[in-house]
């Protein structure tokens, strides 16, 4: 419970949080000075007060003879002004009423206690209001209203709280404006910040076009400094997001010229193994003593060599191809139908793979991207591929095209053993292999899905995959381009 007010109060923004503070800081002063002022005033008009009893006791002569009405009608007195004698005349009581007329008044309604030693006393008499009395001789008692002195106390509270109130009302919107001009440029700080944040840095973006206006970024003032400090940070961030982008680009192209260098060598490699193995055939068909000799050692190198060459060849086309899909130059566009395609891929896959029972589910239409025809056959051939050096044979390999929501997607699905949940996030990352024995036994580089995932993203595609025990489905998603025309 308690922690709920506290979460609240940290919501509160600078501005809310400094104008209550202040506004209840010099509220505080100000009702302090206020109650301090009311408290001297009024004891300075009570003094008074007493003062003009004391002066109106001076005025009115008392005797033994006559009725207050009589003695207080005798001396002229200001309106209010109260007497009560105690004399040959038995106890009576006369005030001076608002019209200037003196009025009798029973004595009962006066019941007045002064402490010992002392001879002022206040009271509330009936139908006149409140009293400042004084005991004099004869038992006489003096009186003035207190009204005068409570209205222009009254009149002081009031005047104090009104002024108080207007005076804050004012400081609060002073301050409020102060607030907002001094906090606007850490809320074009802040805008320029979450601006930057949307940016897709981490999707290969590297300029940073936004920065925190110049009249924002001030050093003399702190939220300057902070603007300052910003741009300065960005500035940083994409001189070194360029430095990185050229780090990748030099690393591309080294790649792409080793692997278009190695193609050359390997070439050469591949065709006098061929060459000498030829000859070596030669040989044993002229059935030479000696050539079937040397024939058996050397054929079987030649062959080695000639198998691995291929691998190698295979695997430098490969390197070759990411690069330049890496660089983005590598696709040819034309209207490519998926349902063709896939239609070619499977029977290709059916030749290769007897062992394994194909199934292809395509609409009667064509479904029709915008893409590179050759390299789209390639995802379809390897995704077919690994469901069937991948899978042992009798494996059920389905491939399906359909349109979904705008997108044409292709899905290869195999009912085999299913891919390692451990690995399947790192799956299309290059040279990654589930199983390195198995990969091993299949001579697989482990390229093939990052090329598949390069193809799919140079697209403008999503791939993903699925696998559980029983059941693999790596599905890729395309904008589908209706309106483009069938090849
Ligand atoms: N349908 C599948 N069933 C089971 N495992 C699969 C399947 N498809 C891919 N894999 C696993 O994913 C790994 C990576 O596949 P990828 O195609 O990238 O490489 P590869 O097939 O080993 O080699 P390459 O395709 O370059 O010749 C494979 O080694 C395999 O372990
Ligand atoms: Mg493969």
């Amino acid at each position: 419970m308690s922690t709920t007010p506290r979460r609240r109060r940290h919501r509160w923004s600078l501005q809310a949080r400094l104008i209550t503070a202040v506004v209840s800081f010099v509220s505080v002063i100000l009702i302090t000075v206020g109650l301090g002022t009311g408290t001297v005033l009024e004891s300075i008009l009570r003094e008074n007060l007493d003062a003009k009893v004391t002066r109106v006791q001076d005025t009115i002569a008392l005797d033994y003879n006559h009725r207050a009405d009589q003695i207080l009608g005798a001396s002229r007195q200001e309106r209010g002004t109260l007497l009560v004698v105690n004399n040959l005349a038995g106890p009576t009581a006369a005030y001076v009423d608002g019209d200037g007329d003196v009025r009798t008044l029973d004595t009962r309604k006066i019941q007045v206690s002064a402490p010992d030693g002392n001879s002022w006393a206040d009271a509330t008499i009936a139908g006149l209001g409140d009293y400042r009395l004084r005991i004099g001789p004869y038992s006489s008692i003096i009186g003035l209203p207190t009204s005068e002195v409570t209205s222009v106390s009254a009149r002081i509270v009031t005047t104090v709280a009104l002024l108080t109130t207007g005076g804050l009302l004012v400081l609060a919107a002073v301050i409020a404006l102060l607030i907002r001009s001094a906090l606007a440029p850490l809320r074009s700080v802040a805008s320029t910040a979450s601006r930057v944040a949307a940016q897709p840095l981490a999707e290969g973006a590297v300029t940073i076009s936004e920065r925190v206006p110049e009249e924002d970024t001030d050093t003399h003032t702190e939220v300057g400094q902070v603007g300052h400090a910003l741009n300065t940070l960005l500035d940083h961030v994409e001189t070194s997001l360029a430095a990185r982008q050229r780090n990748e680009e030099r690393m591309r192209a080294f790649v792409a010229d080793a692997s278009h260098e190695l193609r050359t060598p390997l070439a050469s490699i591949r065709g006098y193994s061929e060459l000498s193995l030829r000859g070596i055939r030669q040989a044993e068909a002229g059935g030479g003593a000696t050539a079937g000799a040397v024939a058996e050692t050397t054929r079987e190198s030649l062959e080695r060599i000639q198998a691995q060459s291929l691998r190698m060849t295979a695997l430098v086309e490969d390197l070759l191809l990411l690069a330049r899909l890496d660089e983005g130059t590598e696709l040819v566009y034309s209207a490519v139908d998926l349902t063709r395609l896939a239609v070619e891929a499977v029977s290709d896959a059916r030749v290769a793979g007897t062992d394994h029972d194909w199934v292809l589910e395509v609409p009667d239409e064509p479904v029709i991207v915008a893409g590179d025809a050759g390299r789209l056959h390639q995802v379809a051939a390897n995704l077919l591929t690994n469901a069937r050096v991948h899978t042992p044979a009798g494996t059920r390999v389905t491939a399906t095209v359909t349109t979904e929501g705008g997108d044409a997607v292709l899905r290869v699905h195999d009912d085999g053993p299913g891919i390692d949940p451990s690995v399947v996030h790192e799956l299309f990352e290059r040279f990654s292999r589930a199983d390195s024995s198995r990969a091993r036994q299949t001579g697989g580089t482990g390229l093939g899905l990052s090329i598949v995932k390069a193809i799919v993203e140079g697209h403008g595609g999503r791939i993903s995959v699925a696998s559980e025990r029983g059941s693999t489905t790596f599905e890729v998603r395309m904008p589908a381009r209706p309106d483009s025309p069938a090849q």
